[in-house]
């Protein structure tokens, strides 16, 4: 996560973002640790980036990078005003111990997890306003996992990760808002998680799938009222978060919360 230091809203790239409309720096930061101390409460790590002046973006750590089994895709961003926050991702990856040969310094544009969505089976990657479908093929080589291209269609849906949410990765279980998607990449949703939450349009609106789920914690916006019970029907916890004065620059919990998936340990060597 990088705290919202330098959050402001100066430059318009998604239809969330008005300019004209001040922020409550003192309330972003303080939504922000609510968030971060959540996490900590739940006893998760929570590693911290430091923010750079002039990179205002930099809160949304989860387009900074794609880590899945501890190898690093570096992000690197359609717009030219976040085009920076790249290398300080992957300078925190360097100084973090991460080998070089672990690490990919991008090719094609790809803005990090707000596109990339890592369940059991696939990586989901979102297409149609910022990140390449050349970068699906990128990413789908250098991690060896099989790469699903969907194709968003709303421009308040322009990350993935504002449309899509992976609730359990061991499990393949998402929950989605299928108007964001074309029909051809519905379809495809349809046949992998014929299972799904299908999330209604008033929750998908408040940015109610930009959230983070352990598996069991589901920690949403908590203005996603609608997606509450039938989180819990599904056997998860669900923990609303207010992140309003984020939600001005186009993101919430899940665009501040870049997740470093670790190496799965090899399984102990059979015994003769
Ligand atoms: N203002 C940022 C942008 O438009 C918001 C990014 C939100 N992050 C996310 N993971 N969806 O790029």
């Amino acid at each position: 996560m990088c705290p919202p230091t330098h959050f402001e809203v100066t430059y318009s790239i998604n239809p969330w973002m008005d300019p004209t409309k001040p922020v409550d720096l003192p309330l972003a930061l303080a939504q922000w640790e609510d968030l971060r101390d959540r996490y900590r409460a739940l006893g998760h790590t929570v590693e911290l980036l430091d923010p750079v002046p002039g990179l205002p973006d930099m809160v949304y750590a989860a387009n900074g990078a794609t880590v899945v089994g501890g190898r690093v895709l570096g992000a690197r961003f359609a717009h030219p005003e976040r085009s920076a926050e790249a290398v300080a991702h992957l300078e925190w990856f360097r100084r973090n111990g991460y080998p070089d040969a672990d690490v990919r310094v991008p090719e094609h544009v790809n803005e990090g997890e707000g596109d990339f969505a890592v369940t059991a089976s696939w990586i989901l990657a979102g297409q149609g306003f910022r990140s390449s479908p050349l970068s699906h093929g990128e990413a789908q080589e250098f991690f060896g996992r099989p790469v699903i291209g969907l194709e968003l269609v709303d421009p308040r849906y322009y990350h993935l990760d504002t449309a899509l949410c992976v609730l359990d990765d061991a499990r393949d279980e998402i929950m989605y808002f299928p108007d964001a998607f074309s029909p051809g990449s519905r379809a495809v949703l349809k046949r992998l998680f014929p299972d799904a939450l299908l999330v209604p349009a008033p929750d998908a609106a408040v940015l109610g799938l930009n959230a983070v789920s352990d598996g069991r914690h589901v920690l949403l916006p908590q203005a996603a009222v609608g997606l509450f019970e039938p989180l819990r029907a599904l056997g998860f916890e669900p923990v609303g978060m207010d992140l309003g004065e984020l939600l001005k620059g186009g993101g919430s919990v899940k665009c501040c919360t870049q997740e470093l998936r670790a190496a799965q340990e090899q399984p102990a060597a059979q015994g003769g």
